[in-house]
């Protein structure tokens, strides 16, 4: 991730100086120099801007990696299980239209949706069979504490409200705040429903931590989220993923 931010900044100072070049070179060669001043000023802060929208992006990329190194440190079976989610997350993300740099905080969002796991109780969170209701109130509280730790590092907190959302149900049965519909944020509906999907399927290396949960095919873990959409999912995100994981298995 590093490197594609990286790569930007390069991609950035191209385009700025091939843009003030280009006018520069006929103004130049015109022997005109000083509508260059004019011309080149706003090209240069355009560049400023593009360097502080990068800085931020490391600055929330070390951030990311810190926090979702602290979360794998405390529960490593979920390790497999989040990077799948993260990019699931991106690539449903881009499907249904947004823009890379948006699908990308969508791939943060979903890298970090449980780190509020960190304040679970570990007995809990692996307990076979089911929970009792104060256990299942326990480990909801992932989603509040989640947010709240992203809410304090400024370069997470546009995703802080994903990641409080992203057990909420289009019905609004969900938790915390029990929103429906369109209140719930896009980001939260998608890596609801990637999220949803990783915990039927699993994959290379969770088997273990499997044992009390039967894998479901791909097939069935699709028919299962068709079956919950328009209740606890949003419709139009269980298709596009649908048609992701169809790219996927068929390819
Ligand atoms: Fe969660
Ligand atoms: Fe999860």
């Amino acid at each position: 991730m590093r490197r594609i931010a990286q790569q930007r900044e390069l991609q950035y100072a191209i385009i700025v100086a091939l843009a003030a070049a280009a006018p520069l070179a006929l103004l130049g060669a015109a022997g005109v120099w000083w509508p260059a001043l004019f011309l080149s000023a706003p090209l240069i802060a355009l560049y400023c801007l593009a360097r502080v929208c990068e800085r931020d992006e490391r600055e929330r990329l070390k951030l990311l990696t810190a926090l979702s190194g602290l979360l794998q440190a405390a529960h490593p079976q979920m390790e497999g299980h989040l990077h799948r989610v993260a990019e699931h997350g991106r690539r449903a993300a881009l499907l249904l239209g947004m823009p890379e740099r948006r699908a990308q905080l969508v791939y943060c969002a979903a890298l970090l949706h449980d780190v509020g796991k960190i304040g679970v109780d570990e007995r809990v969170l692996n307990k076979p069979g089911p929970l009792t209701d104060a256990e299942y109130r326990h480990v909801q509280r992932h989603a509040e504490i989640g947010a709240k730790v992203m809410e304090a590092a400024e370069p997470l907190l546009p995703m802080a409200e994903w990641v409080r959302h992203h057990h909420e149900r289009l019905d609004g049965k969900g938790y915390p705040a029990g929103l429906a519909g369109d209140r719930i944020p896009l980001e939260s509906r998608i890596i609801a429903v990637v999220d949803a999907y990783d915990a039927m399927v699993g994959g290379p290396g969770d088997g273990e931590t499997r044992r009390y949960r039967p894998r479901k095919s791909p097939q069935q873990a699709m028919a299962e989220l068709r079956r919950c959409a328009g209740t606890q999912f949003d419709p139009r995100v269980v298709e596009q993923f649908c048609t992701l994981v169809r790219e996927e298995t068929e390819a």
